[in-house]
């Protein structure tokens, strides 16, 4: 028996379609993604009973309170003598079906999942992650054992925006038309279905002033996104002014008078990214080449940073005249190779010489969207992959809208922001005021004014 009943339109066809093995729903905010994920889950407990045992997940534990709460009404009301165990988190049904609340950080959570079994993965808000390795990890643990479960499936649900608003948008949302079948390597068919809230009548009826809220956070993109359900909303992304087509430049050799800097974001499991630049006589800068590599010593990495130094065809060589880099890289600590070194340290032996960056977040982003909007960064064509990749995918912080949201891969732009921070000059314009007395009158007030600075950013 179930009393819950999807609504009628996206929440029912969404339902329905228990056929496909991988199913986004989602959209907008509000669009009973939540409820879809507890009813699809509880729409297979009475035809596999014992065999049906689901997971419902969700990033952060508190979050995972709200989705519980809400299974405590739906899945009582649905099956009376269903028991949720506070301890284990879990659901057990009479008929031994179970399904258990789980939170999961990130990939390495996902490794605690290991050997076990589910017919069913529930993925509350996945674009709350920061990538999708922990959801395809669990691709893993979709196994029946013994028992034949044809409509065995993973469920998730979200809205545009967040850390993970590019990569759900490649995987389910652009590859293919909106309720359409996409059928992956892996053989597993996928499918997206857009919920909107005004599709979900139950919630309009309650709180017939949602819509009207949701237009008043006044943010144009961001009302696009969470009440239109529109992926390609500028919500989530961070550098609005990032165009490729503008930014990527055929290389060049690069004359042997024009400046070479560094700038370098460091990590040892998690890339660290290195490049080189140049700044012509007209304050253009070119980003030249790029190392893009994780899982090293900084022995290892400088290493291989020097090799590229080296090796780079367009500049002869040359080492850069400074390197601006990760501040956090000063700090001395115990590397696994020496006692007390900083990974500075380790850079100078070999002959990576480092100058601590000016590590002002805002400041920084606020100086690269400058060179951004007035065409002053270039890259060169087919040399820097990382950060050409990474920069248009890089969501906004939740947080702070003048931030970027740091969980997302953003070594890359990390490593452009200590570089320009410290090679790129905004320029300083000065704009004549319309005057419209006489020459005099000009000359008299202009006597008035000396020492006055005038002077400020100009943006486009
Ligand atoms: N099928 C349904 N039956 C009853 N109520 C529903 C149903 N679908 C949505 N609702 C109502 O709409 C509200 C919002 O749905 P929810 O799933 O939380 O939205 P989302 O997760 O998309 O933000 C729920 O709290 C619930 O009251
Ligand atoms: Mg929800």
């Amino acid at each position: 028996m179930t009393t819950w009943r999807p609504q009628p339109g996206p929440q029912e066809k969404a339902i329905r379609a228990s056929f496909v093995d991988e199913l986004f729903f989602g959209g907008a905010r509000g669009g009973g993604k939540s409820e879809f994920l507890l009813g699809d889950y509880l729409a297979d407990v009475d035809t596999y009973g014992e065999h049906w045992k689901g997971v419902l997940i969700r990033r952060t534990y508190p979050e995972l309170d709200e989705i519980i709460d809400r299974s405590r009404i739906i899945f009582r009301d649905a099956y009376p003598d269903a028991e949720y165990k506070v301890g284990t988190h879990q659901w057990q049904f009479a008929n031994g079906a179970v399904l258990k609340l789980r939170h999961l950080e990130n990939e390495a959570d996902a490794d605690h999942f290991q050997g076990q079994q589910y017919s069913w993965i529930g993925w509350d808000e996945l674009t709350s992650w920061t990538d999708m390795k922990a959801y395809h990890k669990l691709k893993a643990c979709l196994r029946t054992g013994s028992a034949t479960i044809p409509n065995k499936r993973i469920r998730s649900s979200g809205n545009p925006g967040g850390a993970n608003h590019g990569n759900i948008k490649k995987y389910f949302i652009d590859a293919g038309p909106e309720s359409s079948i996409v059928e992956g390597d892996d053989g597993m068919k996928r499918m997206y279905i857009r919920s909107l809230v005004t599709d979900n009548k139950i919630l309009l009826e309650r709180d017939p002033g949602y819509i009207k809220r949701l237009e008043g956070v006044g943010d144009e993109a961001l009302i696009a996104a969470w009440l239109k359900g529109d992926w390609n909303a500028f919500v989530g992304q961070y550098f609005t002014n990032w165009d490729a087509k503008k930014i990527a430049v055929p290389s060049f050799e690069i004359p042997d008078h024009w400046p070479l800097f560094g700038g370098l974001d460091y990590g040892e499991s998690s890339p660290s990214c290195y490049s080189l630049y140049t700044v012509d006589f007209d304050s253009n800068v070119y980003r030249l080449c790029e190392y893009y590599q994780g899982n090293a010593t900084a022995s290892q990495h400088a290493h291989r940073i020097a090799q590229m130094i080296e090796s780079c065809p367009f500049t002869g060589g040359r080492y850069p005249q400074a390197t601006y880099a990760d501040p956090s890289m000063f700090v001395k600590r115990r590397l696994s190779e020496v006692i007390n070194h900083s990974p500075a340290d380790v850079f100078a032996d070999h002959g990576i010489f480092l100058t601590r960056a000016n590590n002002d977040r805002i400041t920084g982003w606020r100086v690269l969207n400058d060179a951004l909007i007035k065409e002053r960064l270039y890259v060169f064509d087919g040399w820097n992959d990382a950060l050409m990749r990474t920069m248009p995918t890089l969501p906004r912080s939740s947080k702070n809208p003048e931030d970027l949201d740091t969980t997302a891969e953003d070594h890359a732009a990390d490593e452009l922001r200590y570089a320009m921070m410290h090679v790129y000059k905004p320029h300083r314009v000065t704009e004549p005021e319309p005057y419209e007395g006489t020459g005099q009158e000009m000359i008299d007030q202009l006597a008035t004014q000396t020492g006055r600075r005038n002077g400020r950013y100009a943006y486009a």
